[in-house]
């Protein structure tokens, strides 16, 4: 098999595995308040790539943990990045229309339920963790899971980085605030993914921890660095999202601040510097290999 077919495989066996959990956890439309929980659910079982459970379950799987016992970590991280993906789009945020090829969740329902929806679906992130049937880890570990996860979605994570990113709007930042600023509204949840997958790891070692943090610190960044890329040079078709809302809405991004081959070349070595960190691990870190180049090859 080749490493695209085979990359393939996997990415369609984490999201339907991930979708089935999902479809699980979240509050059937028919449950009151119904416009509240089909919104929850327009915006999370709408298509979206998968990457961060995949990085879940590919991180556990590096460290020999079966992807059965990663669907509580799996659906949390997908519904906090939901919810990140809806309050993104608000008009008071990036002000989108169009996300996975849909209406944004504000646009298909309104403000109040978008913001409603966002919310429920962070909560519904933390009681996911906390279930024994889809989290069956030790309470120490689960209390770290949650602590992992709160961490990177709030103000020193996710949110945090959310807010340099408004901050930074019809400004001039220079690479170190650029950097800084992806580093947490991106990296952050990408590094928890790969994390929660390692604390189930319970027979982890210390020093393959700290070499799978490591590729997380660099596929976060490289994530959000093609993800600058291809809103210059993507299509709205393809990408399911407005092409050149970063310009339209003067947020500084890579490719504006070292020009797209500059952005290519960060990407790219990014890549390189998160497979030499897997150059201990064994076959079993493959998925994360191929991770790291769809990452940063990607077209949507
Ligand atoms: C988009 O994330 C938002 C960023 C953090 C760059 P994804 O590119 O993972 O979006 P989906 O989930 O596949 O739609
Ligand atoms: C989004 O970054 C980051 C989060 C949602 C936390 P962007 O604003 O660049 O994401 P897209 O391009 O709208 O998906
Ligand atoms: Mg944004
Ligand atoms: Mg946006
Ligand atoms: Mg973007």
């Amino acid at each position: 098999m080749t490493t695209e077919s085979a990359l393939k495989q996997y990415l369609i066996q984490c999201q339907q595995q991930v979708n089935a959990a999902l479809e699980l956890q979240l509050p059937a439309d028919s449950i009151q308040p119904q416009q509240l929980h089909r919104a929850m659910r327009y915006a999370t079982l709408n298509g979206g790539k998968r990457i961060r459970p995949m990085l879940v379950y590919a991180a556990g799987a590096a460290l020999g943990v079966e992807p059965e016992q990663l669907d509580g970590p799996a659906c949390a991280v997908e519904l906090i990045h939901a919810y990140s993906l809806i309050h993104d789009d608000l008009p008071a945020m990036d002000d989108d229309d169009l996300r996975r090829g849909r209406p944004t969740c504000h646009k298909a329902f309104d403000e109040a339920t978008a913001i409603l929806a966002g919310d429920a679906l962070q909560t519904l992130a933390f009681k996911v963790l906390c279930k024994d049937e889809v989290s069956p880890f030790a309470p120490h570990i689960r209390l770290e899971m949650l602590e992992t996860l709160a961490h990177a979605s709030g103000s020193r994570g996710m949110a945090g980085g959310q807010a340099l990113d408004l901050a930074a709007v019809g400004r001039q930042i220079d690479l170190a605030q650029l950097e800084n600023m992806h580093i947490h509204k991106t990296g952050a949840l990408i590094h928890a993914s790969v994390k929660l997958g390692c604390l189930a790891a319970t027979k982890a070692e210390p020093a393959q921890t700290r070499q799978l943090e490591h590729y997380a610190n660099c596929i976060g960044l490289a994530f959000q660095v093609q993800d600058d890329i291809l809103d210059v040079e993507g299509d709205t078709a393809t990408l399911g999202k407005t092409q050149g809302k970063d310009q339209a809405n003067g947020k500084p991004t890579y490719p504006s601040l070292i020009g797209l081959k500059g952005a290519k070349e960060l990407a790219q070595n990014l890549r390189q510097d998160a497979l030499a960190s897997l150059s201990e691990l064994d076959e079993r870190a493959d998925p994360l290999r191929w991770l790291a180049d769809y990452i940063v090859n990607r077209d949507v």
